[in-house]
């Protein structure tokens, strides 16, 4: 499985640890790949990726923590960090489910618009919008780091299956041009347009700019449309 973190998951992390507590769901056998990570923060870093992903999820479910794995945002060469990371998910045979979430510009994991559609992990520079959305994670704006490690988005386009969550208002216009925007890299998410197995689950706010007759039955696109 391919992880985000943000705000967007935190219900799904919570939702999977009480199927788990209910003995439900196993992850035992799940070997998971986390999508990016800051540059700079290790991981007893309280907004490090790897620290929330500990705290939130991993640390309350069966998975192996060998099985678990990140980007190091600690690495002194970037380009060889982003090496080994896309080795690693080809040696594990992809990611078979890639669940995302999405930022208010149309981000996927740290992929800024601008990204080309071609990318693999990478050292990206981080938007003025991005550092300011997730600013309110840490005490002030200029903690936030500049840079990030991420995974490219050809290797998100890879996942035989993806679903992207986005929850709230701030995130309409994001949900507006993946979907119906151009199939251009202003917009990442457009991206998945192209994609045959692609999902969003939005709440109505997130969903509020689409065509609001045709949402009642789930809104769907037909990739061969394009
Ligand atoms: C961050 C992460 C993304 C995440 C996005 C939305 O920048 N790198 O992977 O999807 O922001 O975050 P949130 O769910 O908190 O709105």
């Amino acid at each position: 499985m391919g992880l985000p973190t943000g705000s967007t998951p935190l219900l799904t992390y919570a939702r999977l640890i009480e199927l788990y507590r209910l003995g439900k769901i196993s992850f035992k056998n799940v070997i998971t790949v986390n999508m990016d990570e800051y540059k700079g923060l290790d991981e007893n870093h309280p907004q490090s990726y790897r620290y929330f992903m500990k705290k939130n999820f991993f640390n309350h479910i069966d998975i192996l923590p060998q099985n678990t794995h990140f980007l190091n945002g600690m690495a002194q060469a970037s380009d060889m960090e982003c090496s080994r990371y896309d080795t690693l998910i080809k040696q594990l045979g992809g990611i078979d489910l890639q669940i995302g979430g999405i930022g208010c510009n149309g981000h996927l994991a740290f992929n800024e618009p601008g990204t080309s559609f071609e990318t693999r992990s990478h050292l990206q520079r981080l938007s003025e919008e991005t550092i300011k959305a997730n600013s309110r994670f840490f005490d002030q704006e200029k903690e936030v780091p500049k840079e990030a490690l991420t995974i490219g988005l050809k290797t998100i386009f890879e996942a035989r299956q993806i679903i992207i969550l986005a929850t709230g208002k701030s995130k309409s216009q994001a949900i507006y041009e993946a979907l119906l925007g151009p199939y251009d890299i202003s917009c990442p998410a457009s991206l998945l347009q192209k994609h045959a197995n692609a999902l969003f689950i939005c709440d109505s706010e997130a969903a509020s700019l689409l065509p609001q007759d045709q949402l009642k039955n789930g809104f769907s696109l037909k990739p061969s449309s394009y």
